[in-house]
């Protein structure tokens, strides 16, 4: 085993001595039987605690970039891989996807096919017993999950019964059991209606005192300006941009050439730049953009 399954107060200590938790380094890969390298000279790293939100375009590489993240690339499926994947100062080349799925959670698109089990509380035992949990701690541990994720009450129900937003927010609880360092979502709300989607949302800001290191990848653009810390653009296996929310989301000509957009706030004050010639300074939130206007533009416009 890599690293032990952390408790919270080691998950404090341990982000004091480290600040790195990923880093990626020069890496590439390619599908066999392709023309061209899916994912090029990627480079970026996270400090423990962040949350990145990864967009792009369909086909830009963004759930490759997630395999490699867990190891599933190259050892389940194959390709020529380049470069470096370090969590936590290892590199998990080192290690194999077993090993590597201990610290490294993954949450998927579709909630359904990541539930096999009879009941809920099942459900969240199934990952911690690959893992060697005891059951006393596994006990400790669903009410846990469970309390993080709003589903306290639900143990004996069966996983089929619930809502997408409720069987994803399981998905969640079922990762946050085992404790991983890293929690990596691949469009974890694009299946879901938008209360299935808030849901799922209100939960994950929940989980930011949690001391996680996190990556999302979601076409909700205005969700993840105001819930990531970091954004990374991708586009045809390059990182077009990779920055904080503020940085990345003001670059709005950037985010069109690839069929991107900014949050609407965003949008909203290129548009009135445009059109009315001003040189208003860009904002991804409401809030901030209000305070520009009040303190710059009262009485003018
Ligand atoms: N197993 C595979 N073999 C060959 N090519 C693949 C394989 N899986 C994905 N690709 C190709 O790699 C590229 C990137 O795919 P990927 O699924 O990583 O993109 P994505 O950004 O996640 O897209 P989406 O937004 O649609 O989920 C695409 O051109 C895709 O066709
Ligand atoms: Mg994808």
């Amino acid at each position: 085993m890599l690293i032990q399954a952390l408790s919270r107060n080691d998950r404090r200590r341990f982000s004091i001595v480290t600040k790195e938790a990923v880093r990626v380094k020069e890496l590439a890969f390619q599908y066999p039987d392709t023309e061209e390298k899916t994912l090029k000279d990627i480079n970026f790293t996270l400090r423990y605690g962040e949350i990145l939100g990864v967009v792009g375009p369909t086909g830009a590489g963004k759930s490759t970039l997630a395999m490699c993240l867990n190891g599933l690339i190259p050892e389940v499926i194959e390709g020529e891989l380049e470069g470096e994947v370090y969590i936590k100062e290892e590199n998990i080349q080192d290690f194999s996807v077993a090993d590597v799925s201990e610290y490294v959670g993954f949450v998927f698109q579709e909630p359904e096919n990541q539930l096999s089990q009879m009941t809920i509380e099942e459900e969240i035992a199934f990952g911690m017993g690959n893992l060697g949990v005891s059951r006393s701690e596994m006990e400790v541990r669903i009410k846990d999950a469970l309390a993080q994720v709003g589903l306290t009450g639900y143990e004996k129900r069966s996983p089929l019964a619930l809502s997408g937003g409720q069987q994803q927010r399981l998905a969640i609880a079922s990762v946050l059991a085992m404790r991983p360092s890293i929690m990596i979502m691949d469009e974890p709300t694009s299946m879901l209606d938008p209360k299935g989607k808030n849901e799922v949302y209100d939960v994950l800001q929940n989980l930011k005192g949690y001391d996680m290191t996190g990556i999302i990848i979601d076409h909700e653009v205005e969700r993840i300006a105001t819930y990531c810390d970091k954004i990374l653009v991708l586009n045809e296996g390059e990182v077009q941009a990779f920055g904080t929310p503020e940085e990345v989301f003001t670059q709005i000509e950037l985010l069109h050439q690839f069929q991107l957009n900014a949050p609407q706030v965003t949008e909203f004050l290129y548009r009135y730049n445009q059109e009315y010639q001003q040189d208003v300074k860009l904002s991804t939130t409401v809030k901030e953009a209000v305070a520009t206007f009040e303190s710059e533009y009262t009485g003018k416009v």
